[in-house]
């Protein structure tokens, strides 16, 4: 997180001499399950300790004025019910905003000044902090009353309507309803979910950055979507209660295998396989084998890379290193995919060694040095 100090000073310098709130939002990690919330599965994300936070009062206008340190101190503002602004960065402002007012809130004007520390485009979901962030804040200054499902819905659909990601669920649940130490086993269908402790004895999490910016990642996030969706459609053609890959065997789609494209139905073995690989690893947590657990990990990385097509050469160069070295029990890329991070576990004596080979082999083969992300897991959204 980033220091308070930092925020306080830039909003008292933008904004005047009020004592400001503060409001917190975490990035995400991911153990397994990528891929699977738009299609009803499961997901075992975390919130961790690189956090979005912000320093913001009501104004008392209907105008939102914002200061983002991220991108160097820029300043904009915007009338709530006005035009969309042109900046990314505002238009999350923008769509929290929308989205809580056409549930039938009534959003007041604001003087807002935000950072953070989760590395963007790393696969962390610097975004859904961003809107996690907006929403807690606005949610507690304007006594909006939404619940923390409702917060993370109104983020999903910033990115569906605003941001043109048609995301799952995953990342918003994560960053609002994480807690420190446990991972977030989330039924994507029904959002039941339990908090699930993660803390294996002597094993670290890891993430190495390949610092590739998933520019591919919207585009081809939407393609994959509508290719599960192909898969579904043939499905419900013989049984119409199926509106999720979450709903379809493997057996099914098999039996159905002719009717459907030869890429989606990669897409669709994909998904159905990678809940099952979720289960596992599951079941193994319950029973401390991180072994298993690093095994359907790995088999999560296969299953990204050649049949669902959402890695990259950085992001398989840094897992085939992984297998290189027995410490390490298992690595995959994490979150959308087209770049961002490896997440790797590893047992405490292997990881120096894990990490310096990627550097040195790294830096040979793309010459330029991967980053190394140290994460805790820890508590989501809230005032602080
Ligand atoms: C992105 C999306 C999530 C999820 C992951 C892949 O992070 O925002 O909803 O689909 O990709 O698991």
């Amino acid at each position: 997180m980033i220091d308070k100090q930092i925020l306080k000073d830039n909003y008292r310098k933008h904004f005047g001499a009020e004592e400001p709130r503060f409001f917190t939002a975490s990035g995400r990690i991911n153990i397994i399950g990528e891929h699977t919330d738009y299609n009803g599965g499961f997901v075992l994300p975390g919130a961790v300790d690189k956090a979005i936070t912000m320093a913001i009062l009501p104004n008392g206008t209907n105008y939102v004025n914002l200061v983002s340190l991220d991108y160097d101190g820029a300043a904009l503002f915007f009338e709530i019910g006005g035009p969309q602004p042109k900046e990314q960065w505002a238009s999350y402002f923008y769509g929290v905003i929308e989205e809580m007012r056409q549930r039938g809130a009534t959003v007041g004007g604001f003087n807002a000044v935000f950072g953070g520390d989760v590395p963007l485009g790393a696969g962390m979901s610097s975004s859904a902090a961003l809107e996690s962030c907006i929403g807690t804040a606005l949610n507690a200054l304007f006594n909006l009353g939404f619940s923390k499902e409702e917060l993370a819905k109104i983020g999903q659909m910033t990115e569906h309507h605003y941001i043109g990601v048609r995301c799952g669920i995953m990342d918003q649940f994560a960053s609002i309803f994480g807690q420190k130490g446990k991972v977030v086993r989330l039924d994507c269908r029904s959002l039941e979910y339990q908090l699930v402790p993660f803390n294996p004895k002597g094993i670290e999490i890891v993430l190495i950055d390949t610092m590739v910016k998933h520019t591919l990642a919207s585009s081809e996030y939407n393609v994959r979507r509508a290719q599960c969706e192909e898969g579904v459609a043939v499905i419900k053609k013989y049984r119409p209660e199926v509106e999720l890959l979450r709903d379809v065997t493997m057996e099914e789609l098999e039996a159905h295998r002719a009717e459907i494209d030869p890429v989606s139905f990669k897409r669709c073995a994909f998904v159905i396989n990678e809940n099952k690989r979720l289960m596992a690893a599951c079941a193994a947590m319950e029973k401390d084998d991180f072994e298993e657990v690093g095994r359907q990990i790995y088999a999560a990385h296969e299953g990204l890379s050649k049949e669902y097509g959402v890695s990259c050469e950085e992001l398989d160069f840094i897992v085939g290193i992984a297998h290189k070295h027995p410490e390490v029990l298992g690595a995959r890329m994490m979150g959308g995919g087209f770049g961002g991070c490896v997440i790797a576990l590893v047992r405490e004596e292997g990881v120096a060694d894990y990490i310096a080979d990627v550097k040195k082999q790294y830096q040979e083969k793309f010459n330029k040095d991967p980053r190394v992300i140290e994460v805790e897991i820890s508590d989501g959204a809230r005032e602080c």
